[in-house]
């Protein structure tokens, strides 16, 4: 069936892209309303939206409807996906801040649709710690944000704030609608971040894992329709919305937990960095610098991956590998030591891979398929290719059922 995307265009100098977004979803057989805020018809006018949509444009709440019905609440009500291009931060302010004053803020919050924002703006804007409160406020609620590209701007600054080109956007909007819900009924557990491991009351060990590329895995599940269980080293992220999380500090307590949630999921996928030793002794009292060397004795932790392939029933178990060099042999080796369905091995020596950034550079590993050698790319696109990867295996599972 036709899906209908209510597509809310703000004012913003990215206006004029919206034309084309709309002609695409139009071209790939989509019904498309456009609601335009006053602003909009600033920078480009309803007739053009008219004329492509091949709609009426919806601009004025206040309009003498030809036909009886009350109009934010039947583009509210018939939306499969409401996508907001450009999404200027007014819109998105107004929105975040629950009100709604004009058709397409009325609209967006009336609608039981997902609501997908793709911002365009200003780099001193975008960056503003206001409007990043409301995005993440935003995200937090469920609502979708399309990242804005960096490059040259309108106002002639360099930075982040570009809407995407077009076809990104439609593909975004593509790939939304076809993984919506290939993951529903199952239960994943995704483990993120760091872990640390105490030396005394005021010092720890631990590495750089930011916990991003676990975290967009966790989303991104979520999204699919998964039931989501994350636990999470220390991170500074925000809790993705839908997402059960349980907090954890030391590899220890990521083992417990992982062991007792780890007989009710379908799929796991190990995303932390899990600290491979730790001090022997946890000292009580602060460690004072009266010596020239410190001499720290350390044990290995427990390798959960390890135990969870080999106590795997049938779970999908998918592991990380973060190497140095020779990466395809050792996350071969690592797949196969560790009775793991796939592994994702990145090379940290390779620019726009490992941890702190938001790329990653990555080979997807399987048993049986050739190894999928992945270009440099955000962690929430490899996080659905990865999910992709996945989705190919629990069907065959269910086929071989
Ligand atoms: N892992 C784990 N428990 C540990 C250490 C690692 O579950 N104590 C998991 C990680 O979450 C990751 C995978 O094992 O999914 C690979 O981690 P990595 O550090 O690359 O490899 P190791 O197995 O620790 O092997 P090595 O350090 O020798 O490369």
């Amino acid at each position: 069936m036709k899906k209908n995307i209510v597509l809310g265009v703000t004012g913003s100098i990215a206006a004029y892209k919206a034309a084309e977004i709309a002609s695409l979803l139009v071209k790939k057989g989509y019904c498309v309303q456009v609601i335009m805020t006053p602003a909009a018809t600033q920078f480009i006018t309803p007739l053009t939206m008219q004329a492509i949509s091949q709609q009426p444009v919806h601009v004025d709440m206040f309009n003498n409807p030809k036909e009886w019905d009350i109009e934010h609440i039947s583009l509210a009500q018939g939306a499969d996906l409401v996508l907001v291009a450009p999404a200027t931060a007014n819109l998105i302010g107004l929105v975040a801040g629950g009100t709604a004053g004009n058709l397409l803020t009325t609209t967006i919050m009336a609608t039981k649709a997902p609501v997908v924002f793709a911002p365009a703006m200003n780099t001193g804007m975008y960056e503003n710690p206001i409007f990043q409160h409301w995005m993440s406020f935003l995200k937090g609620m469920g609502y979708i944000f399309i990242e804005p590209e960096e490059g040259r701007l309108a106002c002639g600054a360099k930075g982040k704030g570009r809407l995407p080109a077009p076809e990104k956007v439609v593909a975004f909007v593509e790939h939304f609608f076809s993984h919506q819900k290939d993951l529903d009924g199952q239960h994943v557990l995704v483990t993120a971040g760091p872990t640390r491991e105490p030396l005394d009351p005021v010092r720890f060990l631990s590495n750089y894992s930011s916990g991003k590329m676990g975290y967009a895995l966790a989303q991104e599940a979520r999204n699919r329709g998964a039931q989501v269980t994350l636990i999470s080293g220390p991170t500074t992220l925000d809790t993705p919305e839908g997402v059960v999380v349980t907090e954890v500090e030391t590899a220890e307590e990521m083992f417990n937990a992982v062991k007792a949630v780890f007989p009710l999921v379908d799929i796991v996928i190990k995303a932390a960095a899990v600290a491979d030793f730790r001090p022997r002794q946890q000292v009580i009292d602060k460690i004072k610098k009266d010596r020239a060397v410190l001499v720290v004795e350390l044990d290995r932790t427990d390798d959960i991956l390890g135990y969870l392939g080999e106590h795997k029933s049938d779970q999908i178990l998918v592991g990380f590998a973060a190497e140095t060099g020779e990466v395809l042999k050792h996350a071969h080796e690592k797949l196969a030591r560790k009775n793991l369905d796939l592994i994702v091995a990145n090379d940290l020596t390779v620019e726009g891979a490992g941890f702190q950034v938001d790329t990653n550079v990555a080979t997807i590993i399987s048993k049986d398929r050739t190894p999928l050698i992945l270009p440099k790319m955000t962690k929430k696109e490899l996080a659905c290719m990865v999910l992709d990867e996945i989705v190919k295996l629990v069907k065959v599972q269910k086929e071989a059922d």
